[in-house]
């Protein structure tokens, strides 16, 4: 496990909407080495780019055309390489998107194996060997695209053809075995492309739908699981300081089976949206019946989420660690629910729970979920994925690009939240986070290995209390003040962080409107 791993709090940049140098009105990695000072003094110190490779990117680059070439608008891959090499003098780790399951369509491989008598690349995909496949439902295919004679299946999108990794239990004679010598010769790409990127210096990867390997895998995909511990042996054998997060939201798997980190998502169980996102949208995409627990109107306890969180956490404690996330680049920025005080109520929780948090661009200034349209395969994620607001001026500061060639629209509100605006402010989203981040930095206790103890939760109950070593935090995301006793701290705490009032004394908490607080005890 490597140790940086132990203090990190990483930083999600999706990279076209970030900071534009050179005035196309897209972000580039020029304009990330610029801010990793700014990166740095928010209190992260690593970053996760979503993906920068070639791309037709009709999926926001998540439709990789050439694993080993940055995308031009970007920049090369020496200036993918500068900012490894500027992040590291600043202590910084930088993990890159890799994307394990698909290809583009436009990959050279899958031209290849398209072809009606392919040369190479036969089986680097999973084609059917005739025109219709009505098999597992769960497993979408295409046909009428090629020349050759048979359908193709996909991992997402249409232009997203699945690699093949084999079949844990084959059905068809075309479905191939996991050990088959061309199922493992995806691995071992895969595990080329690695290479490729640690060697060039980079820290890690964040694994796109990890889970999605091998097909027709079993509940615990085992299949899959088996391809990462292999891949996890290559890394400690050969790159020891590497991290790999995966996007599984299944601890119980990924940790066990070579991940060091995995993300909590919405979409597995509902723990982590029942937090900020436990809501419904009209057909207008209004929101009605919020339900969030960091909602201050909701009357939502904090179960839901313990009852997912806690025993994945005591199982999986000593093999790796569950990621919270702020948002990310395919969920609704939460301040389109939450107001800035319960957005800071729920990022004190987040930066002082165990695991390692992952904070996405803009989250730290309350930057809002907008409407606009779809771009590159966004839909809906699009609102979340615009640009950076740095500063008053031009653009909100991301790019001296006329308005209209920008890769997305800025935030036009009169009162868009901005860094500038935001620095000034102590009581801002932006120093709380700071604030927040310095403490955790400053006490091992709070960083991502010390045990969490729950001491104090329960249904139809508003606040809740546990215990990070030394600390005691406090949590009341309601209007009311509450008042808990017969905690089992028998003395004083004294403050180290608080958002709204709160005290901790023999045993008895007492926690004010919207309040959050850190005791050391
Ligand atoms: C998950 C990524 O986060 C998402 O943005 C992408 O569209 C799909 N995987 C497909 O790669």
């Amino acid at each position: 496990m490597p140790k940086w791993l132990e203090d990190a709090v990483f930083y999600e940049i999706y990279p076209q909407s970030f900071l534009d140098t050179n005035g196309d009105g897209i972000g580039d990695f020029e304009g990330i080495i610029r801010k990793l000072d700014y990166i740095g003094d928010l209190g992260c110190n690593a970053l996760w780019l979503n993906p920068c490779f070639d791309s037709p990117f009709k999926d926001a680059g998540y439709d990789v055309r050439d694993y080993k070439k940055t995308a031009s608008r970007y920049g090369t891959n020496d200036d993918l390489k500068r900012l490894f090499t500027e992040a590291h003098k600043r202590n910084m780790r930088v993990l890159l998107d890799l994307v394990p399951g698909h290809t583009s369509e436009e990959h050279p491989w899958f031209i290849e194996s398209s072809k009606a008598e392919p040369k190479e690349y036969r089986n680097r995909y999973i084609w059917s060997d005739s025109w219709i496949y009505w098999g597992n439902s769960a497993i979408r295919f295409v046909a009428g695209e090629a020349e050759r004679n048979g359908v193709y299946i996909i991992n997402f999108f249409k232009c997203q053809p699945a690699l093949n990794y084999g079949f844990l239990y084959p059905s068809e004679p075309w479905q191939l075995p996991v050990d088959h010598p061309d199922s493992i010769a995806t691995r071992e790409a895969l595990k080329d492309i690695m290479r490729f990127w640690l060697d060039a210096g980079c820290d890690g990867f964040r694994v796109d739908m990890a889970d999605s390997l091998v097909k027709n895998d079993d509940e615990n995909k085992s299949g899959t699981a088996a391809i990462w511990r292999d891949i996890r042996a290559m890394l400690d054998a050969a790159y020891p300081e590497a991290a790999l997060v995966s996007e599984w939201s299944r601890p119980d798997c990924s940790l066990k089976n070579g991940f060091h980190m995995d993300f909590l998502l919405d979409h597995e169980g509902g723990g982590y949206k029942s937090l900020v996102r436990n809501y419904k949208c009209d057909r207008e995409g209004r929101l009605t019946e919020d339900a969030s627990y960091f909602k201050k109107e909701s009357n939502s306890d904090i179960t839901c989420f313990l009852e997912q969180y806690m025993p994945w956490y005591e199982s999986t404690k000593n093999d790796g660690f569950i990621s919270l996330i702020t948002g990310n680049h395919d969920t609704p920025r939460i301040s389109r629910n939450l107001s800035p005080r319960e957005l800071a109520l729920f990022y004190g929780m987040a930066f002082t729970m165990p695991g390692v948090p992952f904070l996405y661009y803009g989250d730290e200034i309350g930057m809002r979920y907008l409407d606009v349209p779809t771009k590159e395969g966004g839909y809906t994620r699009t609102g979340s994925r615009t640009p950076m607001q740095w500063n008053g001026g031009r653009n909100l500061g991301f790019s001296e690009a006329a308005a209209d060639k920008l890769y997305l629209p800025v935030d036009s509100s009169p009162n868009a939240p901005t860094v500038d605006a935001q620095e000034k402010d102590p009581d801002s989203l932006l120093n709380t986070v700071r604030a927040l981040l310095r403490l955790r930095h400053a006490e091992k206790d709070l960083q991502s290995k010390a045990n969490l103890e729950i001491l104090y939760a329960g249904k139809g109950s508003r606040p809740a209390v546990y215990r990070r070593g030394s600390f005691v935090v406090g949590l009341n995301p309601s209007a009311e003040e509450a008042r808990i006793a017969e905690l089992p701290v028998p003395h004083r705490g004294t403050c180290v962080f608080s958002i709204g009032t709160g005290s901790l004394d023999t045993g008895t908490c007492m926690l004010g409107p919207q309040s959050f607080a850190v005791w050391r005890v």
